[in-house]
């Protein structure tokens, strides 16, 4: 029976794919080294899901290993989520995440080519784009010089999927550019769960709600927007994670029009941080404390996705609300300051 492999199917984003392939039938292998995941979470997608993916714990950026694990099992198409993604950190340490965001990317695009696997589905990011020009953005807007070595890893590893493809017979890829992922699976089993200070916007709002953090701080309100507050496209991960199923299907029955292909995954609205407090504050009734600061450096003021690529190709579209985001989000880190962390 023909599996998909997950790579980093313990993380976030990856244990809400599992749970959607799941959900469609297909047999799932989660490869993840868990440096930043825990292996509670594979219990969870089997009391969500009721079927426990196969799970192989190792560094994909062993060779030797990836290579075994091409042997033992017969991979239809693979989702490779499997990477370091901490923007700050990335700066501080910038050999590490090229040496493990593209080592493991190579280890898989070299079992691709000598087992004969064809279909990659590549988690990319919004980043690539920078600041763009032009609003919404579309999947042709150019690439711009990387703001750190996280986003430079994934400008880099879009290129190297693209001359693995024009080199290697058969291989076929799709890059998703994400936008702003946040929320839970509607169970609160699963969710985001950083490690040490949050540096993403949400959980940081989630952990100031529940007390963990003293109060959150508004990075800069001087910005040519509506509040004067940044703008981004966030995305509920459970309708992100719809797209891969729909991605990695389109290759596996031959509709992509391309070899290699790149679609924005966003909900093509944008709001800035006060709105996201607001729709916090609206459907929680939780008042968060928040106090407006300077910028934080490297800051775009505003990016949102052009969705009409990927509404018309894949035929999917984000359905999830902003007030669904918040409100998944809190029900999540309520489940586990109280319960999961608690057992
Ligand atoms: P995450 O950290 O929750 O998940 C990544 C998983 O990969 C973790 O479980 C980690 O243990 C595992 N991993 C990392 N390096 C590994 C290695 N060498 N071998 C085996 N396992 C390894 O992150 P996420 O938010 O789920 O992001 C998943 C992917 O999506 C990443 O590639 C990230 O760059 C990308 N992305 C995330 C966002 C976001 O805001 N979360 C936005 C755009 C793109
Ligand atoms: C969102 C907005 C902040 C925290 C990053 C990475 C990107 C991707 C997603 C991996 C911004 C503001 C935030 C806080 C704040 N990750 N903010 N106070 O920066 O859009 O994207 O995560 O691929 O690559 O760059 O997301 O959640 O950090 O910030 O005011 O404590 O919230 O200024 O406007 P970002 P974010």
């Amino acid at each position: 029976m023909s599996k998909i492999l997950v790579t980093g199917g313990a993380g976030y984003i990856g244990s809400h794919t599992v749970i959607e392939l799941q959900k469609v039938g297909y047999e799932v292998v989660i490869v993840d080294n868990l440096s930043n995941s825990d292996s509670s979470v594979i219990e969870r997608i089997e009391k969500i899901s009721g079927i426990r993916p196969d799970f192989e714990e190792f560094d994909l950026c062993d060779q030797a290993a990836v290579a075994t694990l091409f042997q033992k099992y017969s991979f239809s198409g693979i989702i490779h989520f499997a990477a370091s993604k901490a923007v700050g950190e990335s700066v501080e340490k910038p050999l590490l995440y090229y040496r493990n965001n593209l080592q493991s990317l190579i280890n898989i695009l070299e079992s691709m080519r000598d087992y004969k696997v064809q279909n990659l589905v590549f988690s990319s990011s919004c980043t690539v784009y920078g600041q763009p020009e032009k609003l919404p953005v579309t999947e042709n807007a150019p690439v711009q010089t990387a703001m750190s070595p996280y986003g430079n890893t994934k400008q880099i590893s879009e290129e190297i999927i693209k001359d693995s493809v024009s080199a290697y017979q058969g291989i076929k890829a799709i890059a998703l550019r994400y936008f702003n992922p946040v929320g839970a699976h509607e169970s609160a089993l699963i969710g985001e769960l950083p490690i040490g200070v949050p540096l993403n916007l949400m959980p940081f709002i989630t952990q100031t709600a529940i007390g963990l953090r003293q109060k959150l701080m508004v990075f800069g309100n001087d910005y040519n927007t509506t509040d004067g507050t940044c703008v981004r496209d966030y995305i509920h991960v459970s309708d992100l994670a719809r797209a891969h199923v729909i991605a990695v299907e389109r290759m596996m029955k031959g509709k992509n029009t391309n070899a290699y292909e790149f679609f924005n995954l966003g909900t093509g609205t944008g709001s800035t941080v006060l709105e996201v407090i607001q729709s916090f504050e609206r459907t929680t009734g939780v008042k968060l404390n928040y106090e407006i600061t300077g910028r934080r450096p490297g800051d775009v003021e505003q990016i949102y996705a052009d969705t009409r690529f990927a509404n018309e190709e894949l035929g999917w579209k984000a359905e999830k609300t902003l007030d669904d985001m918040t409100a998944s989000a809190w029900k999540w880190e309520k489940y586990y300051r109280e319960v999961l962390s608690a057992s």
